[in-house]
């Protein structure tokens, strides 16, 4: 048995501004084949990691392979959630509308460090539906000095109903400090007007005068989704995308076409 330290990254392409596509040898490979904790540190190395041509697993079967890398975020559903677009849905996560920024686990007794999607049926080209990550390792490094310092004092409420897996109040500083990297993150999830939105979303910032956080929070809307920071992933069937839940904020652009797509996620602490 060989020891290894460090587990190997995966050879893939670069995108831009981040993120790698890996492609499956010929051969008929599942996500089976590729050992977890070389995913892993891929993903950690390239915060979206995305797989093309590996076989998708059976829910058992991807809890298996996902619970020997870690201990997995448990929710009345199980591990296992089925991200589909509903005629008549509760919460924003499964109607054709956007989904805006926000980390998982907020409101969850763990935060995720990595969950996993698989996407069962992808959406047709020009449907929309991308999912989007905003690298805030990236966003912090790049603000002006002054921001930062305003940031650094920011804590923030947030409060939503609990329509769909998770709601409540949960209240968390602007800035974290990734457990792994060592860098400083940004956590906001960002409001969701209840005249737009199926499961409004309030914000109360602490620590900051009135008026500088609706600076900070009109700041953000514009900083978080520079393309300079973002990558948005376009689904095609049988894509595996593995993400970097600490250094990362995401979301969904809405559906523009057809919302046929179905993806399966599962996230481990
Ligand atoms: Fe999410």
């Amino acid at each position: 048995m060989t020891n290894r330290v460090h587990p190997p990254v995966l050879d893939g392409t670069d995108l831009s501004p981040f993120a790698r596509i890996v492609t499956a040898p010929a051969g008929g490979q599942t996500l089976a084949d590729l050992p977890v904790e070389d995913l892993l540190a891929t993903v950690l190395a390239t915060k979206v990691t995305v797989l093309r041509g590996y076989g998708l697993l059976d829910k058992p079967e991807l809890e298996q392979y996902c619970r020997a890398a870690g201990e997995l975020l448990q929710w009345d559903f199980g591990t296992i959630l089925d991200l589909v677009v509903k005629d008549n849905p509760q919460n924003y996560l499964f109607d054709k509308g956007d989904v805006p920024f926000h980390w998982d686990g907020a409101f969850a007794a763990q935060v995720p460090r990595f969950f996993l999607f698989q996407c069962v049926q992808g959406s047709a080209q020009g449907a929309g539906g991308e999912t989007v990550f905003s690298d805030t390792t990236q966003v912090y490094r790049e603000a002006p000095q002054e921001l930062k310092d305003l940031w650094a004092q920011t804590t923030i409420t947030y409060r939503t109903d609990k329509l769909a897996h998770y709601g409540g109040l949960a209240k968390w500083p602007l800035l974290g400090t990734h457990p792994a990297t060592g860098e400083t993150t940004i956590r906001y999830a960002e409001p969701l007007d209840p005249t737009k939105y199926l499961n409004p979303l309030f914000l109360t910032l602490e620590g900051i005068s009135p008026e500088d956080g609706v600076r900070v929070m009109e700041d953000l809307r514009e900083r978080l989704h520079d393309p300079r920071y973002c990558y948005a992933h376009p689904w095609e069937t049988g894509d595996i995308v593995v993400v970097e839940n600490h250094a990362l904020l995401h979301g969904r652009n809405g559906f523009s076409g057809s919302a046929e797509r179905h993806v399966q996620r599962i996230q481990i602490v």
